[in-house]
């Protein structure tokens, strides 16, 4: 059997029936940018998370970069993060001209360690900036906590947890703001790149809406800082406002595979992800975690089931971002589970079949090499 790691077409074929008209209109009309698809999409996802604003952009890198300058985190401050992350978190840290400091994660979610957080701080400190990895939330009580406490901002990296809550709120209903990613592979995917920045903060999102466009002000060809080309695309926004009703269709069916592998893996050698019980997951990845990793991923291609590493060198371990971070050994749970963890099908293509042959394949493959 064949279980591949995502269908991206087989997205197109259930929204099709709205996709193609969308398209040719916007190709008819000519208003291929900043028009009704982009106020549509930003006034849904703005009322589905449950803040003041989403302002489209070109990419989840740009919600972030843009973010954090609308923000006001520029040169010399100290941005709290973790290594374990996919490298636009780290990158645009580095952007604005701001330092990313890292801390380890917390084994089973992958997600920045609370506990160690404090330690980090220093008076230079000006945001910490959790991810939400793999579509769950970290643990915002605490780390709101620690940020109010030390008079810090904390910003979303929510690219990976569209439509995902904790306590009922909402990824992006914490922060200064939050910025979402509908990279193609993405829960809600572009046919491309695309982005979204959510925010209830009236400055920051007047700031974002003028740094997607050069920093331009109220007036045509008037400047009030120096900013980007970051618009998305109307036939990108097209995209997303067709995908965006089946969204909650197809995290459910993620939820139900995510779930049949739990329970069958709960008890086999595999570290499986810890859902905190506030959180509502939407499964953007299932990761486990395995020390012969690397010998059951090619076992699994040998059988025809897809699985990807996310992410197999933490950012501290790359040249640039080295002098950033305390070396190897520095992040001992990031290193660790940068070698053991694995992501595995959770897609809403995959059938029950499909799901079960995994999980037959996962406990024969960790019998064989234990
Ligand atoms: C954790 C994380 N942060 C940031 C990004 C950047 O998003 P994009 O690829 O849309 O620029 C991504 C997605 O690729 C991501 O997974």
């Amino acid at each position: 059997m064949r279980v591949p790691f995502l269908d991206i077409p087989g997205q197109y074929k259930e929204v099709r029936h709205l996709i193609d008209p969308a398209i040719a209109e916007i190709m008819e009309t000519g208003a291929y940018v900043l028009g009704k698809w982009n106020t549509q999409l930003e006034t849904e996802l703005a009322q589905r998370h449950g803040v003041k604003h989403g302002i489209a952009l070109n990419s989840g890198t740009d919600a972030l970069r843009i973010g954090m300058q609308a923000a006001g985190i520029g040169p010399g401050d100290e941005v709290i993060t973790t290594a374990f992350t996919f490298v636009a978190t780290v990158e645009t840290i580095v952007q604005v001209g701001a330092v990313p400091v890292f801390v380890d994660v917390i084994e089973n979610t992958f997600d920045i360690d609370p506990d160690l957080i404090e330690a980090a701080i220093t008076p230079r400190t000006k945001a910490i900036l959790p991810i939400h990895l793999f579509g769950q939330l970290c643990d915002m009580p605490a780390i709101m906590d620690i940020a109010r406490r030390h008079n810090l901002m904390v910003l979303e990296d929510a690219a990976q947890a569209i439509v995902t809550s904790q306590d009922g709120v909402m990824a992006g209903g914490f922060g200064i703001c939050a910025g979402v990613s509908f990279y193609v592979t993405k829960n809600l995917g572009a046919a491309g790149d695309g982005g979204l920045l959510l925010t209830n903060d009236d400055e920051v999102a007047r700031r974002s809406k003028s740094l997607r466009v050069h920093g331009m002000g109220r007036e045509r060809y008037y400047y009030d800082e120096i900013g980007y080309t970051s618009r998305m695309a109307e036939l990108q926004a097209a995209v997303l406002c067709a995908k965006l009703t089946r969204l909650d269709a197809w995290n459910e069916r993620r939820a139900e595979i995510a779930e049949r592998y739990q329970a069958a893996l709960a008890d086999s050698s595999y570290g499986i992800p810890y859902i905190r019980p506030n959180n509502e997951c939407t499964w953007h990845q299932y990761t486990v975690r395995h020390d012969d990793r690397d010998a059951i991923m090619a076992g699994l291609k040998e059988d025809g089931i897809d699985s990807a590493i996310y992410y197999p060198v933490p950012l501290h371990l790359h040249e640039p971002y080295a002098h950033f971070g305390g070396g190897a050994g520095s992040l001992p749970v990031t290193e660790r589970v940068s070698k053991q963890c694995f992501s595995l099908p959770v897609g809403h293509h995959l059938s029950d079949e499909q799901a079960d042959y995994v999980i037959q394949r996962l406990l024969a493959r960790q019998s064989v090499t234990a």
